[in-house]
């Protein structure tokens, strides 16, 4: 089987696909609260595209995908996405994205249909400050939402949590605590300059550094081995078996390791959460004038392509960065 190996030799396994730009919160690190620039409908892939473009994908040796957004639940065909791509032939891995306050009513359909696991966010423990933090007040529901994905077996539920200086930065303990408490895997990731306010300032940024002093002056942590090409670093907690993820994306990058490409909802393949450059297959999956087969070799062509294209590391700590003009919610997080 062919394999998507970029100039550098590392070859991509994972596929982070994106099946809205759509949020029903406002997290003030990803979207302004009055974001409306929102893609064109009939921009946004429909599930034979996805599928089409997921299945040339494994072909060329992508085993998991990632489904996000946006948030991907917003999708009404969520569920069908999910059955289709569990039921190619080559049949990846499937894990979900989600802020998870529509799974009270689709985890348990969304792991009939063959979802394996989902990571949830959730940056706070405190329902005013989560309602301050996402101009939402759906706290309540978040919490119900990792329930159900525990009672549906979605397991293991990983919890990203983003830590703020001076805004939620006092909650690295008691977000530990409270996730050992109730099964959850935590992650913590540092924030990137992703929002589509630009006011990401990198003096601000809590470091993967500063959350493990934060940490270890309550609890032991300990390395846990072989990492491969995860992004979160692991440590096992007062010697285990829980344990706690640290993700220094900015201070610490893992581009050497990384195996993933995206592919936006609007159908651009993104070789980096940082790169600056897109290639576009949305106009390929429409090209009329295609047979089925020459559509598809061209879609593998562009994955090849995007995948040659990719540069060493992401470039966020270069004098000369500059950040992508699609925010984390169009490029998917
Ligand atoms: C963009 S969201 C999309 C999926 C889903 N709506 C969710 O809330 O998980 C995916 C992840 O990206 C993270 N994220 C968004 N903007 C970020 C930023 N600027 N820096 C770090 N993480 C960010 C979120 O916290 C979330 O865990």
């Amino acid at each position: 089987m062919s394999q998507l190996v970029d100039t550098f030799g590392r070859v991509h396994r994972d596929l982070r696909v994106s099946v809205t730009d759509r949020c029903n919160l406002r997290c003030t690190y990803c979207m302004p609260s009055d974001f409306a620039d929102w893609l064109p409908g009939d921009h946004l892939l429909s599930v034979d595209e996805l599928i089409e473009v997921i299945e040339v994908a494994t072909e060329n040796g992508i085993t998991g995908i990632r489904l996000t957004g946006g948030e991907p639940l917003l999708r009404p065909d969520i569920v069908e996405i999910v059955r289709r791509i569990n039921e190619l032939p080559l049949k990846p891995a499937i894990s979900l994205t989600t802020n998870g306050i529509r799974l009270v009513g689709m985890a348990a359909d969304l792991k009939a249909a063959g979802l394996k696991r989902v990571n949830i966010s959730l940056d706070t423990l405190d329902r005013e400050r989560f309602k301050k933090l996402t101009f939402r007040d759906r706290f309540d529901d978040v919490i119900a939402g990792i329930e159900a994905a525990q009672a549906a077996e979605l397991l293991p539920v990983k919890v990203n949590a983003v830590l703020m200086r001076g805004v939620n930065d006092e909650e690295a303990i008691p977000l530990l605590r409270h996730a050992i408490a109730h099964g959850w895997n935590l992650r913590f990731i540092e924030q990137m300059p992703l929002d589509a306010g630009n006011a990401w300032e990198r003096g601000d940024m809590v470091t993967a550094a500063q959350i493990h002093e934060m940490l270890e002056s309550e609890f032991t942590l300990t390395p846990v081995p072989s990492r491969g090409s995860a992004p979160a670093e692991e440590f096992y907690v007062d010697g285990g078996p829980a344990t706690v993820g640290i993700i220094a994306s900015v201070s610490k990058p893992f581009c050497e390791a990384c195996d993933r490409l995206r592919l936006t909802a609007d159908g651009q393949i993104r070789n980096c959460l940082f790169a600056r450059d897109e290639t576009d297959i949305r106009h390929v999956i429409r090209d009329e004038s295609l047979t089925t087969d020459e559509r598809r070799a061209r879609i593998a062509k562009l994955f090849a392509q995007s995948t040659m294209e990719k540069l060493r590391g992401h470039g966020v700590n270069d004098p000369l960065f500059i950040q992508p003009t699609r925010p984390m919610s169009a490029i998917g997080g």
